[in-house]
């Protein structure tokens, strides 16, 4: 009976071991909602699809003039750098695969910015909850990102989102220094932070609390060879601490259209009592616990560009331009287009290949680039915000509202076109969602300690019943023993 009793006791135990030991996390919705004020704005990145305005430089013209054998001897370097270098924000099959492989970024750089519209050119007005700005240029500001330039708002200043003593000197990224007032991602503003403060705060729902902004256009500007047939612009959400990667996720806003978006804020937080656990089993970072190079704040976007950054470098020997990355890394330019192209694509699969087989590497920057990228490892951060949009549109038909009011339409604007976006939260609430422990370390032992309860009458008391026995009790009859022995020996001695 008691063989048995041990049997299953052992065997139910580590049932219980398997199951604290495999599933220690638990994702539930927290007890109360979440108001909008207590998270930050969502920061809206705009990327134009038109990279270099045709009347600053004529893409399509240098385009058909570079792949000519017999026009191309007749351009001078400067224009055969300035047309590589704009083709590296176009299409991939358009960079020239003979172009320089390595170029000062600098440079390279500058042409970007200089041939692409400017914030007057983009922006015609914007309204920030219901009050109109006299110019854009106060809520949205430059950022160079791997689309070009770029309009941000509500992005966190440069000296927050990059650790600057690992970047390079070169060129910035981000012109603002908009500093946030103490709003960090993981304990969110504090509690006696006033209603206006950076990054903005949602303040309640609707249309009227939110961003709206009006784009504009000249027909004469767009190239179509560039990005297609596709004009218009990209746009993002993301959190403010986050640098946008608007080559891998957007939404449009077409040319002549109102686009409205509701915004639906997803987040995630994590208790405390899992702190003590590896972060591999909980599946996110604490702040603390995950440092990188070049960011500050650590988030899976951020860690995610970072890996590719530091996978580029060690498979083309430089990286894509929009990459922070430090002062040792040079900028590819479109001689290593595909092989940028390559290296996105093997680093998504790179890790089923080196689940597959490890030791099948015969190239050795492969092998090398594995080992970058199995450092990587980007687990969410254990709080994220990600904001979720829901968008609808329309015509937005200016020209029908000036015949209305029976205004002219002078001829510097008939060609002209708009579109306006909407930005606002849908709801006064959300809930955030949480990551907390499904099973603790007093559940297991309660759960050892029923089993061992129900088989073998075990508790604390029999443990310190049996020490009882095994020690001091021992000892004191082996003493007794002693003392006794002692005795009778000493009056045997009397006795004779
Ligand atoms: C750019 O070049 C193309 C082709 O040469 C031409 O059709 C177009 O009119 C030019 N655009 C401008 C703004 O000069
Ligand atoms: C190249 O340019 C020359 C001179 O402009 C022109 O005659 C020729 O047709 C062009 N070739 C091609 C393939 O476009
Ligand atoms: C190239 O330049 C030379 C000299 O300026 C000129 O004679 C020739 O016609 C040009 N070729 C083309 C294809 O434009
Ligand atoms: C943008 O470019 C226009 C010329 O196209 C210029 O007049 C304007 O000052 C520029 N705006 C800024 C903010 O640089
Ligand atoms: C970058 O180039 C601009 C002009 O092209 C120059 O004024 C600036 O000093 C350069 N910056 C660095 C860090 O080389
Ligand atoms: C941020 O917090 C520090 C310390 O609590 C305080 O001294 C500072 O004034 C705060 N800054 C802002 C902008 O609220
Ligand atoms: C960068 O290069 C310099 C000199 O070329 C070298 O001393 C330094 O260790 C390098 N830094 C890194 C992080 O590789
Ligand atoms: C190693 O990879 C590089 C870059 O992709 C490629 O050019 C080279 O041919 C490869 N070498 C071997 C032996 O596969
Ligand atoms: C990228 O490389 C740097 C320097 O080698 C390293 O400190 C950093 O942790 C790497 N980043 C990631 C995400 O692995």
């Amino acid at each position: 009976m008691f063989t048995c009793c041990v049997v299953l006791c052992a065997g139910l135990i580590r049932k219980v071991w398997i199951k604290w030991n495999e599933s220690p996390v638990i994702v539930s919705f927290a007890e109360t909602s979440t108001p909008v004020w207590q998270i930050p704005y969502p920061a809206v990145t705009v990327c134009f699809e038109t990279k270099a305005m045709q009347t600053r430089f004529n893409f399509t013209e240098y385009y058909h003039l570079y792949y000519n054998e017999s026009t191309l001897a007749n351009l001078t370097e400067e224009e055969k750098h300035l047309f590589e270098d704009i083709s590296l924000v176009c299409d991939d099959h358009l960079s020239p695969p003979g172009g320089r492989k390595i170029s000062n970024g600098n440079e390279t750089v500058n042409n970007i910015r200089v041939t692409s519209p400017n914030i007057t050119d983009v922006f015609f007005g914007c309204k920030w909850k219901d009050a109109p700005r006299d110019s854009c240029t106060d809520l949205f500001s430059p950022i160079l990102t791997e689309e070009g330039q770029c309009y941000t708002f509500n992005t966190l200043g440069a000296s927050e989102m990059f650790r600057t003593e690992n970047l390079h000197q070169e060129y910035g990224y981000l012109e603002h220094e908009n500093s946030a007032d103490n709003w960090t991602l993981e304990d969110g503003y504090p509690p006696m932070t006033p209603l206006e403060t950076y990054p903005h705060r949602g303040s309640g729902y609707g249309v009227k609390t939110g961003l709206t902004f009006l784009l504009k256009a000249k027909e004469t500007d767009l190239d179509y060879l560039c990005k297609g047939p596709v004009q218009g612009f990209k746009i993002l959400l993301h959190n403010p601490a986050e640098l946008p990667r608007l080559s891998q996720q957007y939404f449009r806003s077409p040319l002549s259209q109102e686009v409205v978006v509701a915004v639906k804020p997803k987040m995630m937080t994590t208790s405390e009592g899992l702190r003590p656990y590896d972060p591999t089993r909980r599946q996110c970072y604490f702040p603390t616990e995950r440092y990188l190079r070049y960011f500050k704040v650590y988030t899976q976007a951020n860690c995610e560009m970072e890996c590719l950054t530091n996978f580029t470098n060690v498979r083309c020997g430089c990286v894509q331009f929009g990459m922070p990355h430090g002062p040792n890394m040079s900028v590819c330019n479109a001689g290593n287009r595909d092989c940028m192209k390559q290296a996105q694509v093997e680093l998504v699969t790179v890790e089923i290949l080196s689940g597959l087989d490890p030791h099948t590497s015969h190239n050795d920057t492969l092998g090398d680039a594995r080992a970058v990228a199995a450092e990587c490892r980007c687990l969410p951060a254990c709080t994220s915000i990600e904001y979720e949009a829901e968008t609808s549109q329309a015509d937005y038909d200016w020209k029908a509202i000036y015949r209305a009011y029976k205004l002219p339409i002078e001829d510097d604007i008939d060609d002209l076109f708009y579109a306006r976006v909407m930005i606002f939260f849908k709801e006064a609430q959300f809930i955030t969602s949480r990551r907390s422990e499904l099973y603790g370390q007093t559940d297991f032992l309660a759960n050892c300690g029923g089993l061992l309860g129900l088989f073998m009458g075990f508790s604390i008391l029999s443990v310190a019943e049996i020490l009882y026995f095994l020690t001091l009790r021992l000892c004191c009859i082996l003493w007794r023993r002693r003392r006794s022995k002692i005795r009778e020996a000493n009056k045997t001695k009397e006795n004779e």
